[in-house]
């Protein structure tokens, strides 16, 4: 093993030297294989290992009336083994017509048949010579990563909104690419909008809208297909710090700007622990409330979710967890799918130490327990030997959308957590470090994760192997008996408040002062199950849980008025499910309320009037809960 690495570093050294005089640049290393062996990815039709795709040039124009983008997607390539084929990714995308290089000769193609969530492979005759294809081609109006909104889906409520959400594999429905993690592409891209309306995407953006509705963009470091993106709406933009702003609507910009002050903070925070800030700027757009995720780590520009806008700053972890993604995640990716720990493990991780820095240890211990528990209950609702509840995922014959649960998140979190605590921080911080560094702008797997941890964390130290029982967490279901336990101190002061209303003093005289949003989680997730909706009124009395405007509590909350049937908060359960389509709070509501013939039959009313304004995302999954259309 040992004589392996080091034969393999010489190898990369003479490498190296060669490049350095015959003045050409070192070539980048994939993972720790070699620069042809890029990993199979079970959810790309691409051959990858044979060509690689290394810049795109987008031009595009959206047509909002036929809910279309149309224009050419140019794809310049590295064809490293000499193929005469190019496989490329599409879903719901017709194809006009293809041409190779830039004098754009015809080009011989074909579609391959559909396959369900995958889509169908390009197929494009090329010459081992040719430097680039052209795919002129129309999006079909129900391209799964686009949501057109009409003007009443928007705060303003004039103009209408397009946003794009590629990860995982939907990129492929708006642009014909190689759809993998694992490969990379620098990009430019023009853009035409109606002229009242901006375009921004993942890449350098403007700050006003242009007269003519056209828009320049160039992402000048390379990124996976995943992480194109593209917003187009009535947007506003206002810097809250030197590389950092915000973009939304109008009437929702001045709000937004003060939730996100805190942003170059966190920036800098992220830069003491794990290396300098690599993508120029960091801005935030806040998209209409259908966007289907909190957040969207889109490189330079991430997406998110009104849901964030609490008031009081209290939900920004969220953006700490976006903003960590520019070194996990963007910078070093996870080479597939069933890689995913890698980019969501190591940012929820750095999301907390984020906090820390910016926020105290008693805050980030708190966001900890929160997350400690979300886990368990993903363990228990999948069951503790579940194959998904190991960090390495198989996703291979599955859409990864569904396949993608909070396990990666938080289990993978602690297991850095546990590595942390195993070898001491300062030594952990300087590993980190160097790994981004060392795989900046590269994808990796987990066994290439794991073989640089052994090399450089653990020195090939058997004792220390041992402790850590690495393969119990990486490839065993469930958590080891040993695993940390992440617990706050201020939860203690909720859970004596919790013992005492249990014991019979009323609600309202409880001492719940100073409380925060994380006190309040945790409250309401402590609270002693099942409720009686007399205990439900008197607290709902006492604290105007179903008044909340912190999306949060109210979705704490909510949920427990569906379990308990609390009907006083039905009216703010209704509005809460038509006035957002955020699938962590839509997918357990509506799955609790499934759980009741009176509460299935409410959901699917509701629903029939949501639905329309759901993403294509969160209507698949409420579709399944509530076995719509069957
Ligand atoms: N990259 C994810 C969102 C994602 C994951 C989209 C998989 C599609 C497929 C993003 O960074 C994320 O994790 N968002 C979370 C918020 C976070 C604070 C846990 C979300 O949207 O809830
Ligand atoms: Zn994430």
């Amino acid at each position: 093993m040992r004589t392996k690495t080091l034969l393999r570093q010489i190898q990369l050294i003479a490498l190296a030297v060669i490049c350095f005089f015959a003045g050409q640049p070192v070539p980048a290393r994939t993972t720790m294989n070699t620069t042809l062996d890029v990993t199979k990815d079970p959810h790309s039709f691409a051959n990858t290992s044979e060509v690689v795709v290394t810049h795109l040039e987008l031009d595009l124009e959206v047509d909002f009336a036929s809910k279309r983008l149309t224009g050419k997607a140019s794809l310049r390539m590295n064809n490293k083994a000499g193929a005469r084929r190019l496989y490329l990714d599409t879903r719901d995308l017709t194809i006009h017509r293809v041409t190779v290089g830039s004098s754009e000769s015809p080009a011989t193609y074909s579609l391959g048949d559909p396959v369900p969530y995958l889509g169908r492979s390009l197929m494009i005759n090329i010459t081992p010579e040719a430097d680039r294809v052209n795919v002129y081609y129309t999006t079909s109006p129900e391209a799964a990563a686009l949501q057109w909104l009409e003007p009443s889906q928007t705060a303003g409520g004039k103009r209408p909104f397009l946003f794009t959400q590629s990860q995982a594999i939907l990129a492929r429905t708006w642009i014909p690419c190689q759809d993998s993690p694992g490969v990379r592409m620098t990009y430019t891209a023009r853009v035409k909008v109606p002229p009242d309306l901006m375009a921004v995407m993942s890449a350098s953006n403007s700050t006003k809208k242009s007269a003519d509705g056209l828009y320049h963009f160039q992402m000048t470091q390379p990124v996976p297909s995943y992480l194109l993106a593209l917003a187009v709406g009535d947007l506003e933009f206002r810097a809250v710090g030197k590389r950092s702003g915000v973009y939304a609507e109008p009437g929702v910009i001045k709000k937004a700007a003060w939730e996100l002050a805190d942003m170059e903070r966190m920036i800098a925070a992220a830069e003491s622990l794990y290396g300098p800030y690599r993508w120029e700027r960091y801005d935030v757009i806040v998209l209409p409330p259908s966007f289907p995720f909190g957040g969207m780590e889109n490189p330079r520009l991430t997406f998110a979710t009104p849901t964030i806008l609490a008031g009081d700053r209290s939900l920004v972890a969220l953006i700490a967890h976006e903003l960590a993604h520019s070194w996990s995640g963007n910078l070093v990716t996870n080479a597939t799918w069933n890689d995913f720990w890698l980019n969501e493990g190591f940012t929820t991780y750095f999301e907390r130490r984020i906090m820390e820095v910016v926020y105290g240890k008693s805050y980030a211990e708190m966001l900890a327990q929160l997350g400690y528990q979300e886990l368990q209950r993903a363990i228990a609702e999948l069951g503790p030997t579940h194959p998904d509840t190991r960090l390495r995922l198989d996703l291979s014959g599955r859409d990864p959308d569904e396949g993608l649960t909070e396990i990666p998140y938080e289990k993978g979190a602690l297991f850095l957590r546990w590595l942390e605590e195993t070898v001491g921080r300062a030594k952990w911080d300087a590993f980190l470090r160097s790994y981004f560094d060392r795989f900046a702008f590269q994808s990796m797997t987990t066994d290439g994760f794991l073989q640089y941890l052994r090399q450089h964390l653990l020195s090939h130290d058997p004792a220390l192997e041992a402790r850590l029982r690495i393969d119990r967490w990486i490839d065993q279901p469930g958590l080891p008996p040993d695993a940390p336990q992440p617990r706050s101190r201020e939860f203690d002061r909720v859970e004596a408040q919790v013992k005492l209303w249990q014991s019979g003093k009323s609600a309202r005289t409880l001492k719940t002062a100073g409380w925060t949003t994380h006190h309040w989680l945790h409250f309401l997730r402590t609270l002693p199950q099942p409720l009686t909706r007399q205990q439900m009124a008197d607290l709902d009395k006492a604290f105007k849980f179903t008044q909340s405007g912190n999306s949060e509590i109210l979705f704490a909350w909510l949920m427990l008025a569906v379990a308990t049937q609390y009907e006083p908060a039905y009216p703010a359960l209704e509005k809460f499910l038509t006035g957002m389509g955020r699938r962590k709070f839509l997918r357990p509501l509506y799955t609790e309320l499934a759980k009741t013939p009176n509460g299935a039959q409410m959901a699917r009313r509701i629903y029939e009037r949501a639905r329309p304004t759901y993403h294509a995302i969160s209507r698949q999954t409420i579709d399944a809960i509530l076995k719509w259309g069957h």
